[in-house]
C-alpha cells in the first residue's frame, strides 16, 4: 500500500520537478525548548536549555543533517509574553549572538533572524547582519519586521507607532541597509601587502541617506560576503506588510490555517512583487507547519497531552466558543454527543474552527480533539511523518507555499523526528533537495544576485 502511494506521488512530483521546483524548509528555534509550553518539561531536555548555547547548536546541527535550508529566530524584541511562573520566554536571548555561535559550528544551513526595523537604528543592524554575513560566509538572513505590542515598545519606553507609520520607517530603514551594505564597492579591498594598498578607498563611498524617519552618511566599512549582502525575509500578512515584502524580501515568513487563505496571501505577496517590476518567483511564501512526529496518531497524541496538560481547562472553554456548544471540561475522556455535534457551528470568527468540527465528528475524546492541535498559532501535524509530507505536498501543489517554516513541538527530539521521518518522503517525492546547492543562502534558496539596492525598487 505504501509503495503505492509513494509511486503515485513520486509521478505527481515528476511535474513538479520538471518545473525545477523544490520546496524550502526552515526550523523555528525560538527560545531553545520547542513550540509547546511543556517542552522545557520533557523527559530528556535540559531545563536550562534556554541559556544553553550548545544546545542551541546541536539543535542546529540536526536541521542541517536535514538540508534545512535556514533556521529562523524570532524576536519580540525582548518581550517575555509568557508567564514566567510556569513557562520559559518566547524568545532567545539575544538573537545575534545565537547566530554567531552558530555560525561557527554549522556549514551551510541559513542563519535568520528578526531585527525589528521599529525599535533599532539601521546602522546598526547594517553593521550587525553585514557581520553575521561574513562570519557565516554568506548565510545569513534579516527578518525585517515592524514589530508590534505593548510589551515591546514598552522595553524602548515607547508606544507602539501607527501601521502606517511603522511601515513608512521599515521602507526606509530598509532601503538604507541596502545602500549600506552596497557602499563598499565589489572590488574595493585590494589588501595587497606588495603594494602597501588596503583598498580603493574611492571605491567605498558614503551613501548620504535622508529620509523622514531615518537618515545616514555611510560608509559602512565591511566588504562584500560571500553571497554579496543579507538576504531579505519579512514576516507579517497585512496590506501593509504586503508591500513591504513585495518591493524587498525573498522569503516571506507566514501564517496561515487553510489552504484557501494561504494561497490567498501568497498571490497577494506575489502581486506586490509584480508592482515593483520583480518577477513573483523572487518571493517565496512560506506558513508555519507545528509538529509533533511519532510512529502514530495515538503515540503523538499521549505526546502532545503530556506536552500541554495544564491547558486542557482554558482550551476546552475556547473549543466552547469555536464550536458553539457547551462542553465540560470535567468529561476530557467522552467525545461529544450527538446531539452537541448536531447542534455544532463553526465560530466564523476563528478559521480553526472548521478543522476542530472536523477532528470532533472523527469521535475522538475532548482530551484528544485539543491534542490534535486545533487551538495552535499554526496548522499542526500529529502523527507520523507521511501526514505531514502530504499536507506540505497539498499546499505546495496548490500554489499555497513555497515551503514551511516548521515549528517541532521539542527541539530536543522533535527536529530529529522531523529529519528522519519526514524529509526522505518528501526527498523521495523529488519535493524536497537531496543536498544544498551550494554555499550561501542565496545560492540554497535560489535568490538571485544581488548586491545594495535592487535598483528596480528603489526610490
Ligand atoms: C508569521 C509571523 C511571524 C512574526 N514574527 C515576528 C517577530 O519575530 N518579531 C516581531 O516583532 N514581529 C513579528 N511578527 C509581527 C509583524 O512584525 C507585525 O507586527 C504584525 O504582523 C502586525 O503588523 P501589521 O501592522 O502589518 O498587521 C510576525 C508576524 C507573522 C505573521
Amino acid at each position: 500500500m505504501k509503495d503505492i502511494i509513494m509511486n503515485s506521488s513520486r509521478d505527481k512530483i515528476k511535474q513538479t520537478g520538471e518545473k525545477g521546483k523544490q520546496m524550502l524548509i526552515g526550523v523555528h528555534i525560538g527560545n531553545g525548548y520547542g513550540s509547546q509550553q511543556g517542552a522545557w518539561r520533557m523527559p530528556g531536555v535540559d531545563p536550562q536549555s534556554y541559556t544553553s548555547y550548545d544546545a542551541r547548536i546541536k539543535q542546529v546541527q540536526a536541521a542541517e543533517r536535514g538540508k534545512f535550508q535556514f533556521i529562523f529566530l524570532p524576536d519580540g524584541p525582548g518581550a517575555v509574553l509568557t508567564d514566567l511562573e510556569t513557562e520559559a520566554p518566547s524568545f532567545n536571548l539575544d538573537v545575534m549572538l545565537t547566530l554567531a555561535a552558530v555560525a561557527r559550528e554549522t556549514r551551510r544551513i541559513g542563519l535568520v533572524a528578526t531585527g525589528s526595523t521599529t525599535f533599532n537604528e539601521p546602522f546598526n543592524l547594517a553593521r550587525q547582519f553585514k557581520a553575521l554575513d561574513i562570519m557565516s560566509h554568506g548565510r545569513a538572513g534579516w527578518n525585517a519586521v515592524t514589530s508590534s505590542g505593548d510589551a515591546v515598545a514598552a522595553n524602548y519606553g515607547r508606544e507602539i507607532p501607527s501601521s502606517q507609520e511603522r511601515y513608512e520607517r521599515a521602507h526606509e530603514v530598509i532601503e538604507l541597509i541596502q545602500e549600506l551594505w552596497g557602499s563598499w564597492e565589489k572590488d574595493a579591498w585590494v589588501h595587497d601587502q606588495e603594494i602597501g594598498q588596503f583598498a580603493k578607498k574611492d571605491q567605498i563611498n558614503p551613501i548620504n541617506f535622508e529620509g523622514k524617519y531615518v537618515s545616514s552618511r555611510g560608509p559602512l566599512y565591511i566588504p562584500p560576503s560571500e553571497q554579496g549582502q543579507p538576504i531579505i525575509f519579512h514576516a507579517g500578512g497585512s496590506p501593509n506588510s504586503q508591500e513591504l515584502a513585495g518591493r524587498f524580501a525573498n522569503v516571506v515568513i507566514g501564517a496561515a490555517f487553510t489552504i484557501e487563505d494561504a494561497r490567498k496571501q501568497r498571490k497577494a505577496f506575489r502581486e506586490a512583487a509584480k508592482r515593483y517590476g520583480r518577477n513573483p518567483d523572487e518571493i517565496r511564501y512560506i506558513p508555519g507547519l507545528m509538529t509533533t512526529i511519532a510512529k502514530d496518531r495515538r503515540t503523538a497524541l499521549d505526546r502532545r497531552i503530556k506536552l500541554t496538560a495544564d491547558l486542557f481547562p482554558q482550551r476546552i472553554a475556547y473549543l466552547q466558543q469555536m464550536l458553539g456548544v457547551r462542553l465540560d471540561v470535567n468529561n476530557l475522556n467522552d467525545p461529544l454527543t450527538k446531539e452537541q455535534l448536531d447542534a455544532a457551528r463553526p465560530s466564523p470568527f476563528d478559521p480553526r474552527s472548521r478543522h476542530a468540527l472536523k477532528i470532533a465528528k472523527e469521535g475522538w475524546n475532548l482530551r484528544d480533539i485539543i491534542a490534535h492541535g486545533v487551538i495552535d498559532y499554526h496548522p499542526v501535524i500529529v502523527g507520523p511523518g507521511i501526514e505531514a509530507a502530504d499536507h506540505m505536498q497539498a499546499w505546495f501543489e496548490a500554489g499555497a507555499a513555497d515551503g514551511f517554516w516548521i515549528s517541532p513541538d521539542v527541539n530536543e527530539d522533535g527536529i530529529d523526528a522531523f529529519v528522519d521521518e519526514v524529509v526522505p518522503i518528501l526527498q523521495e517525492r523529488g519535493l524536497f533537495h537531496n543536498d544544498y546547492e551550494g554555499k550561501t543562502l542565496r545560492e540554497n534558496i535560489g535568490a538571485p544576485d544581488q548586491y545594495g539596492v535592487d535598483p528596480r525598487v528603489s526610490q
